[in-house]
């Protein structure tokens, strides 16, 4: 198993580090444009491993090369958002990096496993899924995950439980109209409504959907990174271990939920083919709606594309 991380920057090392730490391929490639940052990182990782307990071998490059024949890529590279920039603020910066990014990695690996991070996420993801050519399968986004995990901390210290009998999904786009599925989210089985008054669990949304600008508002000078690496590896350990982990991710939609030839994020089945099932599950009206405007801003976003693109 040979994963590749594309950007350096904090989302790309961090995961890169953890990767190695899970032990979840034999090598890691680091790979990023500015000359040394990669290798220095990558290096620093590598010298890690006696202490850290693994075998991996990590190694950093400016040149693609370094990244042939992966099994998965994981896209990190764009510009992070700055205080008061929307994702969609990096739409036309960042489409252009991943476009390129995408056309690089598919020179030198033939079908991989595109896990992608960059913002605006949903739309990277439709951006890398049409440069790559790649069967929809193979090109999945990262938000639910990190957007639940967000929505499941939460939960757990309101309520002072292990994080772990948190469940919760979110779906939607990785954006301001996420959708928190709260029909969904339980602790240890038990519907949340069971446990917290409706005001409180609509204060835990709203700290949910914020939960990106909240960490750009303390750090200033770029957005969160722990968790995000986190939630990708967590994609990638249930590819690489075929686990068919239940997770909300984004992945193209044809129609389930009524949304047509966009990318959205949805519950879907994760093993070691990528997508292996979109779960269509029952949405009260309201969500089900909010999920459909989602994804047409998602849309929208994806149009304003198309010459970039053609
Ligand atoms: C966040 C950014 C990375 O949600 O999208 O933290």
């Amino acid at each position: 198993m040979k994963i590749s991380v594309i950007g350096a920057g904090n989302v790309g090392a961090t995961a890169a580090h953890r990767l190695a730490e899970k032990q979840l391929a034999h090598e890691v490639a680091l790979i990023d444009i500015v000359e040394g940052i990669p290798q220095g990182k990558a290096l620093d990782m590598y010298e890690s491993g006696p202490v850290g307990l693994f075998d991996t071998s990590i190694h950093g490059s400016n040149d693609y090369k370094a990244s042939a024949d992966s099994d998965i890529v994981l896209i990190t590279a764009g510009l992070p958002r700055k205080p008061g920039m929307t994702r969609e603020d990096l739409l036309m910066k960042n489409a252009g990096i991943v476009k390129e990014v995408t056309d690089q990695v598919m020179k030198h690996s033939s079908n991989p496993i595109l896990v992608m991070v960059s913002n605006p996420l949903d739309v990277m993801t439709f951006v890398a899924h049409a440069t790559s050519g790649l069967a929809k399968e193979r090109v999945i986004g990262m938000a639910g995950v990190l957007d639940a995990a967000r929505f499941r901390s939460f939960i757990a210290e309101e309520l002072n439980v292990s994080m772990q009998d948190v469940n919760a999904f979110v779906l939607g786009g990785h954006g301001d109209s996420m959708v928190p599925v709260v029909k969904y989210t339980s602790v240890a089985g038990i519907p949340i409504s069971e446990l917290l008054s409706q005001e409180k669990i609509d204060a835990l949304v709203e700290r949910t959907r914020n939960g990106g600008v909240e960490i750009v508002n303390y750090l200033k000078s770029g957005s969160a990174f722990y968790a995000p690496a986190a939630s990708a590896v967590e994609m990638i350990e249930a590819i690489v271990k075929d686990r068919k982990r239940i997770l909300a991710c984004t992945t193209l939609l044809e129609g389930q939920y009524g949304i047509n030839n966009v990318f959205c994020g949805v519950p879907v089945k994760i093993g070691k083919n990528g997508v292996e099932e979109i779960l269509e599950i029952n949405l009260a009206p309201a969500e089900l709606a909010a999920l459909q405007h989602s994804a047409t801003l998602v849309q929208e976003n994806c149009k304003s594309l198309s010459t970039l693109l053609s």
